[in-house]
């Protein structure tokens, strides 16, 4: 079977199971803000069809600005991509054909352009169900190694690593030669994040990738920024294709930018959804990751294999995403997304009359 490589666009899901499309879904596959994108953009909206005619600034220059004084770094350690999926396909050209380091289970883009561009990929596996990360076993992985691509909070397990882990990590990155790609596609839905940005100062083997269309739910207009030392940027840049961002994504950009308010009314109603889910969870005897984000890996402790439970949920029309394609998961769980109050309700009545025939 070729399962589908990516979360969301859930016909393709059904397809490849051979299975019809039901007419009524919840798609729990993809990681998006249950309280969808802020209304402040709505209101533009009308505004960014003008601008439609010309083409967007190469440069991104207004966007970078605002993002500069939001994340306090200088303009010139800003790179603007078409989604963080764009930057981490800029990085893996950049590594072309050099030795990088996986740790996982995690997003799979690493791989999949790691591999295109012909790179020596070395796998460190975490174990379930803990997932965590310790900087003593990955150490005899980076000797040698061009560059390590690490996730944080981790996708799928929703699993935030403690500072003092990274820090360590990218010390002994230093030490070695190795760049440190750090992934914070999620930073934002964490509460108290410590922001690693502060670090590129410090460290200049360090670069951190972050995506705007998780938290300001706008998957389909493709926003994401890069920031690293200004030499590291301007080799990226140049591998970039131009007006790669579009015209509605850099101005979408400048609406989001600095929208603590919803961030944080975003980051409380997740917390609290996940806890009544994770309740649930717990009384019902499902096994889940320690998520500290909008999405966990879940499964049926009662079960070897998840497929059955897979199969029963989409027959149901609630959708998660498979795990085939994460190493060290190879199905053994479902990772699923928070979603609103209602549709997270759905789900757990489903799960309950699983668990009614499944126990
Ligand atoms: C960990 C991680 N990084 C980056 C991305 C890419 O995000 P986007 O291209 O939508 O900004 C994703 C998307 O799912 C992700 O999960």
């Amino acid at each position: 079977m070729i399962w589908p490589s990516h979360g969301s666009n859930p016909r393709y899901l059904y397809e490849a199971m051979g299975l019809p499309f039901p007419e009524k879904f919840i798609d729990f596959s993809a990681n998006i803000n249950p309280l969808g994108p802020p209304s402040s953009l709505k209101d533009k909206w009308q505004d960014f069809y003008q601008e439609i005619i010309v083409y967007p600034d190469p440069y991104a220059s207004k966007l970078r600005e605002r993002l500069a004084n939001a994340v306090k770094i200088s303009v010139d350690s800003l790179l603007i991509g078409n989604g963080g999926a764009e930057l981490i396909a800029l990085v893996a050209r950049m590594l072309a054909g050099k030795k990088v380091v996986l740790v996982e289970p995690t997003f799979s883009e690493y791989e999949t352009t790691c591999q295109a561009n012909k790179c020596e990929i070395l796998y460190h596996q975490l174990e379930e169900p803990d997932f965590g990360l310790n900087p003593t076993d990955l150490r005899s992985k980076l000797v040698d190694a061009d560059a390590l691509f690490l996730c944080n909070p981790n996708n799928p397990t929703g699993i935030h690593y403690p500072p003092a882990t990274i820090i360590s990590i990218i010390e002994e990155c230093e030490k070695q030669n190795c760049l440190v790609i750090l992934d914070e596609a999620f930073y934002d839905f964490l509460i108290d994040y410590e922001s690693f940005i502060p670090y590129i100062n410090q460290f200049s083997n360090l670069m951190i990738i972050r995506s705007l269309t998780k938290m300001f739910a706008i998957p389909g207009i493709r926003l994401g920024y890069l920031v690293a030392r200004p030499a590291i940027v301007s080799e990226l840049s140049q591998l970039q294709s131009h007006w790669s961002t579009n015209t509605i994504a850099l101005l979408a950009g400048e609406v989001c930018v600095q929208n603590e308010t919803f961030i944080i009314q975003s980051q409380e109603y997740i917390c609290n959804e996940r806890k009544r889910l994770f309740d649930f969870f717990k009384q019902e005897e499902f096994a889940v990751s320690a998520s500290k984000v909008n999405f966990y890996l879940l499964r049926d402790p009662l079960l070897k294999e998840q497929f059955q439970l897979f199969e029963f949920l989409l027959h149901q029309g609630i959708i998660p995403r498979h795990t085939f394609n994460f190493l060290g998961l190879e199905g053994r769980w479902l990772r699923f997304a928070i979603k609103s109050e209602e549709e997270n309700n759905q789900l757990m009545e489903v799960l309950a009359k699983w668990r009614t025939s499944h126990h």
